[in-house]
Formats: C-alpha cells, structure tokens, sequence
C-alpha cells in the first residue's frame, strides 16, 4: 500500500513537540519526541506485521505511529488516541485510511473502540507518562488495557521512570523490560503479554 505520512516526519514535528510540552509538561512528559532509535525498538516489539487491530495512546506527533504504518499489514486499523488536541490536528493530516485518530484520554479506550466498532487489539502501545497522572488514573488505564486486549494480546509501554510496571504488574504479572539508551532521555520499553488462564506463562 503506498501511503503518504509525510506529514510526520517534517522537521518542525519536533517544534510542535516542544511547544505542546511548554504548555503541558505533566501531561507531555518529554521536551522531545521518541527517537527513531526507539521508534524501530518499540514497533519490532509490538510485532504488528500480522495484526488486524493496533491501539496506540499518547501517539503525540506520530513518530511511532507512522513507524507502525510502515509494518502493519493493508487491512488493518491502528487507533491512536491522543488528549492534546494540537496533536491531533498535526495527525488528522494523515491520509492513510488505516488510521482512526481519536480526540480524548486513554482511560475510556473500551468506550472509544465501541464508537468506532472495532475489535479487541491484539497490540496496545503506549507512550502515556504514568508518573505524571494520579496512581488511580494511571491504575484505571491498565485496567481498561487488560480487559480490552484480545487473549495473548501485548501491552508495550516505553517509560523514563519504574511506576507503570508496578501498575502493570497487578493486572499481567510481570513485564519484559528492555533498556534504550539511544533516546534522550534514555528510558525502558515494557512488554506485558495478557494471559489466558492462571497456568499460562
Ligand atoms: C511522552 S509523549 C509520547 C509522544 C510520542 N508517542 C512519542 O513517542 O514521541 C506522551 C503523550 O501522551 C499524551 N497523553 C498524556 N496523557 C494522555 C491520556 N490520558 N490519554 C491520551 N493521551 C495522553 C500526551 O499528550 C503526549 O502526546
């Protein structure tokens, strides 16, 4: 399928970034956004090449969402849910029909799959600070995660700071973590599977 995403990689998304970040930087998180370093990193981990669904939240100015077009297959849908609404007209100029960009906050993700009649993910990512948003918030997201993931579906979080996989870890056990260096600020990519049943490993 040839796609034109263009739109996110112009040099000044980088601008944006730090212009929204001014503004929020709670909800932001970062001056900067994931390097294409970390981009590569995250989308390998999400192994989205035979995916049919794909929920990303906190896609900001689209690095990992236009890395992720670039594996997912031609019938797929991938949902990036965003509550900075400068973000989202910076992805709404994206013309790839597989991408739903949706205005409003990660906690009511099974309410937003319902609007747009799409099917339990078999992939989330997200790029949420847990750190900056309330314990209660950051616990009702993963919650939401968990019961909308499809059976051996992957919960992928890249993070500066430890919190999401103590969150995490109350709903999936315990996380895969890998290190990325090559990323400013350096951070970790968390890799949650939801498992079946009790005995599942
Ligand atoms: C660290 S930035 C990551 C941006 C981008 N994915 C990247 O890798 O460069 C975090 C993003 O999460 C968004 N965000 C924060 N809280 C959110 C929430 N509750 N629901 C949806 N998006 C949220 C922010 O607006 C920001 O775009």
């Amino acid at each position: 399928m040839i796609t034109d995403n263009r739109f996110l990689q112009q040099s000044d998304s980088r601008l944006d970034f730090f212009r929204c970040f001014l503004q929020k930087p709670q909800q932001v998180g970062s001056a900067f956004p994931s390097s294409r370093f970390l981009e590569r990193r995250v989308v390998t981990l999400a192994g989205l090449r035979k995916a049919r669904t794909v929920v990303e939240l906190g896609p900001g100015t689209g690095g990992i969402t236009n890395a992720a077009l670039r594996e997912l297959p031609p019938s797929s849908n991938l949902l990036s849910i965003e509550i900075n609404h400068r973000f989202v007209s910076i992805l709404r100029r994206c013309s790839d029909p597989r991408l739903l960009v949706h205005h409003g906050c990660a906690a009511n993700l099974r309410e937003i799959l319902h609007y747009y009649q799409l099917p339990q993910p078999e992939v989330v990512i997200s790029g949420i600070p847990f750190s900056n948003i309330s314990r209660g918030k950051g616990q009702r997201i993963i919650e939401e995660i968990h019961t909308a993931l499809s059976p051996n579906g992957s919960f992928i979080a890249y993070q500066v700071r430890d919190l999401v996989s103590k969150l995490g870890r109350s709903f999936f056990g315990n996380a895969e973590v890998l290190r990325v260096f090559c990323n400013i600020p350096p951070l970790r990519i968390y890799r949650w599977r939801k498992k079946t049943c009790r005995n599942d490993i």
